[in-house]
């Protein structure tokens, strides 16, 4: 029987999880922090789950030569300096575009439908006939990173009635969505509405939000990251908000998570602030999409889909 391993705070969920979907597998599973390991066990383990792996493990599974990772982003696998160069890695990406889109939607309709102004009204009993939802009809979303969850957001921005562009690393034909290179953000900008960051991390994108972007900014422009905090350079982003180059951030990821107490994002007025919840990895939604590689492991054929580690997603 061939061998998975689980390293993961909820391993004691995801164990039995696995194994109800793949029983051919002998899997065994731990929490990340926890010392009492079973070396011989791992030595000739040839998968692992995980989400982030410590330092040190690596070291104990000399086998290794297939990682599954338990969500979408790759970047603290791909940048781990204890991982051989060829060991695979394969994401888990493709549950999250219903409920990063429903995300989205929320935070950004929670203005454009005057949300808070109408409970407002309401508790001052006031029937406030000119609240007036914003019309989205036309209005420009642009969203960087355009892969399975990215394209998601963009149809259900499109159904809201935006005009949807879509950026990315390399610009592509597609039928159904201008595509632009993420250099091409800036031109973009003045004009649009709303930007959604929901690209990998890379050294292309870490730190792609900064004052030079923000500089194209305007004060009706709203800001979600639902990628990773790195991408955001938080002092540019304060700056930006202040000087009326951006109206509202809302950021899911952060640079540190949890973020500091001291830092100034919790009490801004244009801020949001949300615990990196908006794509949540349960096994229910992960599972199903990530079947195909535990029964191509459990039959001992080649995992296929892997990340470009060069490219690093
Ligand atoms: C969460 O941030 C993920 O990458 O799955």
């Amino acid at each position: 029987m061939r061998k998975l391993a689980v390293l993961h705070s909820q391993y004691k969920v995801w164990v039995p999880a696995l194994q109800r979907a793949e029983p051919r597998l002998d899997i065994r599973g731990w929490h990340p922090e926890d010392r009492d390991l079973d070396h011989p066990w791992l030595s000739d383990c040839e998968a692992l789950f995980a989400w982030k792996v410590p330092m040190g493990l690596l070291g104990h599974m000399p086998g290794l030569r297939w990682i599954q990772n338990s969500g979408a982003g790759v970047d603290h696998l791909v940048n781990h300096p204890e991982l051989p160069p060829d060991v695979l890695i394969t994401r888990a990406d493709g549950h999250f575009g219903v409920p990063m889109a429903r995300y989205v939607a929320a935070h950004f309709l929670w203005d454009t439908q005057a949300l808070a102004a109408c409970r407002e009204a309401q508790e001052q009993c006031r029937w406030e006939g000119r609240l007036m939802a914003e019309d989205l009809g036309g209005a420009r979303a642009l969203i960087l990173g355009f892969g399975r969850i990215g394209r998601r957001i963009g149809e259900v921005l499109r159904l809201l009635g935006m005009e949807v562009t879509g950026f990315v690393r390399q610009p592509r034909q597609d039928p159904d969505f201008a595509l632009f290179g993420a250099q091409d953000l800036p031109s973009h900008l003045p004009k649009a509405r709303l930007l959604v960051v929901v690209a990998p991390l890379t050294s292309e994108t870490r730190g792609i939000v900064d004052r030079h972007l923000l500089a194209h900014g305007h004060g009706h422009l709203t800001l979600i990251n639902i990628g990773r905090g790195e991408q955001v350079v938080v002092p540019d982003l304060l700056e930006a908000l202040d000087q009326r180059r951006l109206g509202r951030a809302v950021l899911d990821v952060l640079p540190q998570e949890p973020l500091p107490p001291d830092s100034p994002l919790w009490k801004h007025p244009k801020v949001t602030l949300t615990p990196h919840h908006a794509g949540p990895s349960t096994p229910e939604a992960v599972i199903p999409d990530i079947l195909p590689n535990l029964q191509t492991y459990a039959e001992g054929r080649t995992i296929q889909g892997a990340v470009d580690r060069s490219l690093g997603y």
